[in-house]
């Protein structure tokens, strides 16, 4: 058994405006779903995360923050936020939000003081202003410094809605400390901390990256956690984003981070031995601190996972997020079955992106005018970025909205999603959100925090058995693989062909 309930959790996470739309506005709200909360609990997760839903002009879908300590009026309220959590804890699941620490929104009181306030003034202490821009780039594209009227210039590593703030100034400290506070004593369990290790600048080293994980965030985080343990059982989870395990595995030392989503595996081609090397350097990193590793597949800024999987190369980067590369559907959604059975049987917590239960794919044809995410425009429009995985949901019914909501959804849901609706799937033994079902109550019993161990198995199958005797067995070859012996077959990601696992195809025994 899980020593706490995140070592062994299954996440949910919740991309509010495309979940389920209570007023129908067309965008996602606390009222949608707060009345789908027994679907999440049906399905069998033991807490979600939900991306920010602060009071935001939306410049960056709701990470360009006005207001720590409210709820975006779109979304709902403040009260509405607080009935959502003691809700969601009365069905058992634990409610993660998002804080962001490296940027504000310009529509923040602090930066409207900081602009009024003109240059020199302690207001403007609290971000980056400068008489002369840097050279670095905006991650979205594009510079990373923005003239003012006044000739100032600030940063935004992000969009230029955006300012960085300033964490050599104490005020930023103590800003942050009250944030999270105040959603502790709301009740929240644990915070997604966003770009987390990129809140530290160093300025003078002359280097284009002179931002990403510079020691000093370390002690950021060691007061963020001195704070979470004076409550109970809170977590901090970090997006930390970078290939040098020793590097990432920093933030979870002992009075740091508790957990840190795991990029390698998502990033990871669907392939044996670069899985294989995935998951044991996974292991390696996180077994002798103590903290349990993460399984992601997907999440709101990468293409859906089914889409990935269908492609030549199947390997995800940031850098070449390879949009619109053509993609053999069928073949990734039998990966993405197989892929899912893996993630859920490995030791440590598991996330599952909105969607990714019901197998949607990428949505590519989103009209230009309709597209919101800022490496479109930021990009010159070259680079179609993030929407199309941010396609609101499909529950039921035969056209658009599919129950989404009473208005038209923010983002044009595909005519053909009436075959993956959660109607739909939930009448189909064989769907998607069944194996899903089934995997997350399994998981629930027998899986969670804990060790594996790896079984003797050809080069191109994965084999490996958990401390409960379950055992996950993964065919990546092009050939059928006979299973092990086995007293059951628990799940499977396809149809069995007898004793044989065909390709790309998982299966749990007993
Ligand atoms: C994180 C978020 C992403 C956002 C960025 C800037 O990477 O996941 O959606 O655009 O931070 O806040």
């Amino acid at each position: 058994m899980p020593e706490t309930w995140w070592r062994g959790a299954a996440i949910y996470q919740v991309y509010l405006r495309s979940f389920a739309d209570g007023n129908g506005d067309g965008v996602g709200d606390l009222a949608g779903l707060r009345t789908r909360l027994p679907y999440l609990a049906d399905l069998g997760v033991n807490a979600v995360w939900l991306n920010p839903w602060y009071p935001s002009p939306m410049a960056d879908g709701g990470y360009d923050v006005a207001d720590y300590r409210d709820i975006e009026p779109v979304f709902g309220t403040l009260t509405e936020a607080e009935r959502f959590i003691e809700e969601a804890h009365a069905l058992g699941i634990r409610v993660i939000i998002d804080v962001v620490p490296n940027h504000s929104s310009t529509a923040s009181a602090w930066f409207r003081e900081a602009l009024a306030a003109g240059p020199g003034s302690p207001a403007r202490e609290r971000f980056w202003f400068r008489d002369e821009p840097g050279d670095w780039k905006s991650i979205f594209g594009g510079p990373a410094w923005t003239q003012l009227p006044d000739g100032q210039w600030y940063l935004h590593l992000f969009d230029p809605g955006q300012p960085d703030f300033n964490w050599t100034n104490p005020e930023v400290h103590q800003e942050f400390h009250d944030v999270l506070r105040f959603w502790f004593d709301r009740g929240v369990d644990g915070i997604r901390i966003d770009s987390a290790a990129v809140l530290v600048k160093d300025f003078d080293g002359g280097d284009p990256d002179g931002y990403t994980d510079l020691d000093e965030v370390h002690e950021i985080y060691r007061g963020w956690r001195r704070l979470a343990d004076e409550y109970d059982e809170r977590i901090l989870v970090g997006e930390v984003w970078f290939p040098d395990q020793e590097r990432f595995a920093r933030y979870l030392r002992p009075d740091e981070l508790h957990t840190a989503f795991n990029f390698d595996f998502l990033a990871c081609p669907w392939e044996p031995a670069a899985l294989r090397r995935s998951i044991e350097q996974t292991l390696d990193t996180h077994i002798p601190l103590g903290a349990p590793p993460t399984w992601v597949l997907s999440n709101h800024d990468v293409a859906r996972v089914v889409t990935r999987y269908g492609r030549a190369e199947t390997s995800w980067d940031h850098g070449n997020r390879r949009d619109g590369v053509p993609s053999d559907l069928e073949l990734g959604h039998r990966r993405a079955r197989a892929a899912a059975l893996l993630a859920m049987a490995l030791p440590g917590s598991v996330y599952v992106y909105q969607g990714e239960e019901l197998g949607l794919p990428e949505v590519d044809d989103i009209p230009d005018e309709l597209r919101e995410d800022p490496m479109w425009t930021r990009s010159g429009h070259t680079v179609p970025g993030r929407d199309g995985c941010r396609v609101p949901l499909p529950w039921s019914g035969e056209e658009p909205p599919f129950g989404f909501g009473a208005g038209e959804p923010w983002l044009p849901q595909p005519e053909d999603w009436r075959k993956l609706t959660v109607e739909a799937q939930t009448a189909d033994l064989g769907s998607t959100l069944n194996l899903y079902r089934a995997a997350l109550r399994l998981r629930r019993d027998r899986l969670g925090d804990g060790t594996l161990t790896w079984l003797e198995s050809r080069p191109d199958v994965l084999a490996f058995t958990r401390e409960s005797g379950l055992t996950c067995v993964v065919n990546l070859g092009a050939d059928p693989v006979r299973l092990p012996p086995h007293e059951s077959v628990l799940l499977a990601s396809g149809t069995l062909d007898g004793e044989e696992l065909p390709s790309d195809t998982a299966a749990w025994l007993a």
